[in-house]
């Protein structure tokens, strides 16, 4: 069988991802395409336990490189359990942020050394890069606007607006140096243009892995 798709959806905070997600959601049913969809952290029991672990705020300041470990293991317990094994069955998996957040986050946010976070990911993934990236980008100023003021912000929406700046130059570097795996959405503007182009993203992914199917 020919194996599925990874899509990841991503984003700073306050862009509309929850919206957006079920917007894609809705879309793939009506099309009838089998999917999962899944989130990062977390995605399985353990790796939601690791979450958990990741988002609570607390006073012992977090070491940057042990978030890093974190964010993998848990990673590494998603790809095991969860992305592989529907990847192998043809389904898309729809995933709420992968790797491409630990490259803007830790890397751009917390400033590990990306070259460190490529050794990981080389490790943890083997060959598995997603298929096609979304990124829904905002400026961190208006998101932050639009996210307003969480009842409980966890650690990462506590951060200042100087390090979502950081975390989007990095999603938008990454998304120039590739423009054939993803795909940048300019999500200022009003939700139903921001849906008829994610529509029309999906129709491309999916004429495109139509294309490979027949030739492959
Ligand atoms: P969420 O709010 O989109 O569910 O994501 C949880 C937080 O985790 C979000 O603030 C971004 C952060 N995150 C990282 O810092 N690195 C990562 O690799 C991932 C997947 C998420």
């Amino acid at each position: 069988m020919k194996p599925g798709l990874l899509i990841t959806l991503e984003g700073t905070e306050g862009v509309g991802k929850s919206t957006n997600l079920q917007f894609i959601r809705d879309t793939l049913s009506e099309q009838k395409i089998p999917f999962i969809c899944t989130r990062e952290p977390g995605g399985t029991p353990l790796a939601e336990t690791l979450r958990e672990l990741l988002l609570a705020p607390r006073d012992e300041p977090f070491d940057p490189l042990a978030e890093l470990l974190i964010m993998f293991a848990a990673r590494a317990q998603h790809i095991a359990h969860v992305i592989r094994p529907a990847l192998e069955r043809g389904l898309w998996v729809i995933c709420d942020r992968f790797t491409d957040a630990t490259f803007a986050y830790q890397g751009g946010g917390r400033g590990v050394p990306m070259n460190i976070i490529a050794q990981l990911e080389a490790l943890v993934q083997r060959e598995l890069r997603p298929d096609a990236v979304i990124l829904l980008d905002i400026s961190p100023q208006l998101g932050l606007e639009r996210a307003g003021q969480r009842a409980a912000p966890d650690r990462f929406e506590r951060e200042r607006c100087e390090f979502f700046e950081r975390v989007r130059s990095v999603y938008l570097e990454r998304a120039d140096a590739d423009p054939a795996r993803y795909y940048r959405v300019d999500a200022s503007r009003p939700l139903v243009d921001v849906q008829q182009e994610l529509k029309d993203i999906l129709a491309r992914i999916r004429a495109r892995h139509e294309g490979e199917e027949a030739i492959g």
